[in-house]
């Protein structure tokens, strides 16, 4: 145990399977803990060495914790008056309009308001509920009416039930988000003995992340069973495709196309994408995140395209041509999208793309941008600082060598990247009513 967690005094609120595992964890680490609940019966299982439920591992570790001493429960809040972390883990179950209910945060964090008065100490108010980001800010900093005793900090659980504590102790992810980076190093210091590097965050994105996460893993579950019942209908092994798939750790299984940016385009992906999606349908399969991935990629393509027609500027300067970067292929190139919206509302534009002589692109290469803007020729510049001498507005629509985007960069107009990882073109702040 690290020697800042050493003595650390630590409350769990909620003893429910993410609360029990963390408070039973957590005192089988060295830390003394207090599990508080409204609910008697569950209190009184963990007083008696019992889990409140079935989880592998879990009673043995909350007999032996108790037995210990380092591990007892409440009912009643007060109870975490001498702890230095309190780490909520009520339930945030769906409403029925799907929205997340936050009834249990908001009773259990009013709560632990009523007990600052008497409060001596700091407090390190770590949320491990599921909830949405800016839920923090917005829904528990001012229940706590602004006390400086508490810090809020966010620390996602990733468990998942049937192999909890195995998950609890050997974690694949730990996330701890705030703006108190003392409070952040106290929680994260919990987890010091695992064998996990903490990955220290905004808040926000600490909310968040949990949400993307389990997103992921639908998305890759629903992947696989599309596929697999595609692969199936057409007489292929399903899971000798999607074992294949993940023998490719570059492409497949990794981090690249992760990355938030532009819309994707090229001769391949709507392609193939189009056929497999027709094949199924002729095959009376429905396929609907298969079927999505094309409008979704579309929707992404159109909120470009609508932040670069509000911006207020006169003579637009684009800079790439192609699907991305390091080619000259045009065939199905969301910018090619993009120009034929600015042309057809009236926008003035140019255009440079490093890899882009129209006289020397050929074929079917040729005749798509041809066909789609017959006029493109009039439109391309040669060199980026004729580019950057005629526009009053840079818009990025491709990924820039160190040298050019210094160039770039260094012209001192107005840019808008649209392939950057912020999606800055996206922001736009949140309706009160949504939040
Ligand atoms: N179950 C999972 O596998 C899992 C995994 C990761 C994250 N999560 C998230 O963790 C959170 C908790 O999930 P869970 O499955 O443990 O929920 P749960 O319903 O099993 O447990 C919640 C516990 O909180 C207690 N509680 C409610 N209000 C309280 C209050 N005011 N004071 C004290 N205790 C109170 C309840 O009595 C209950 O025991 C949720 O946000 C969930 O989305 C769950």
């Amino acid at each position: 145990m690290s020697s800042e967690a050493a003595g650390v005094r630590v409350a769990v609120l909620g003893l429910g399977y993410v609360g029990c595992v963390s408070a039973a964890c957590l005192a089988e680490l060295g830390n003394r803990v207090t599990g508080i609940d409204r609910d008697e019966n569950k209190v009184n299982n963990v007083l008696n060495g019992l889990a409140p439920f079935f989880e592998p591992g879990l009673e043995q570790l909350v007999r032996d914790n108790v037995a210990a001493g380092r591990l007892t429960a409440s009912t009643a809040i007060e109870a975490l008056q001498d702890t230095d972390v309190a780490l909520v883990c009520v339930g945030t179950p769906s409403e029925k309009n799907g929205n997340l209910g936050l009834d249990q945060l908001r009773r259990v964090v009013s709560d632990i308001a009523e007990t600052l008065e008497k409060r001596k100490k700091p407090l390190v108010l770590a949320i491990r509920s599921t909830v949405f980001p800016g839920t923090c800010e917005e829904v528990v900093l001012p229940l706590l009416s602004g006390s400086a005793l508490v810090s809020v900090v966010s620390n996602p659980e990733f468990l998942r039930e049937g192999v909890a504590v195995k998950d609890f102790m050997e974690p694949s992810l730990l996330v701890v988000g705030g703006s108190d980076p003392e409070a952040v190093r106290l929680v994260a210091s919990l987890y010091s003995p695992l064998q996990v590097s903490a990955c220290l965050v905004s808040l926000r994105t600490a909310e968040m992340i949990k949400y993307a996460c389990n997103a992921f893993h639908a998305v890759k579950i629903s992947f696989a069973n599309e596929i697999g019942a595609l692969s199936a209908r057409l007489n292929v092994d399903p899971g000798e495709v999607m074992a294949t798939l993940c023998e490719d750790t570059r492409l497949n299984i990794s981090p690249t196309y992760l990355r938030p940016g532009f819309a994707f385009g090229g001769s391949c992906l709507p392609k193939d994408l189009r056929a497999l999606n027709y094949r199924a349908n002729r095959l009376d399969l429905r396929l609907p995140l298969l079927e999505s991935t094309l409008p979704s990629n579309n929707q992404h393509l159109q909120r470009a395209i609508d932040a670069v027609l509000d911006l207020p500027a006169r003579r637009l300067g684009i800079i790439g041509l192609a699907f991305k970067e390091n080619t000259d292929d045009l065939r199905e190139s969301p910018v090619v999208s993009l120009l034929e919206q600015l042309i057809g509302k009236g926008r003035q534009v140019r255009i440079f793309d490093p890899h882009i002589q129209l006289d020397s692109i050929y074929g079917s290469n040729r005749n798509f941008i041809l066909q789609q803007i017959p006029h493109i020729v009039r439109l391309l510049d040669s060199s980026v600082e004729q580019l950057l001498a005629w526009c009053d507005h840079v818009v990025v629509a491709q990924k820039m060598p160190p040298q050019l985007a210094s160039r770039v960069t260094g012209a001192g107009l107005p840019i808008t990247d649209l392939v950057g990882p912020t999606l800055a073109y996206v922001a736009a702040p949140v309706p009160a009513s949504v939040r």
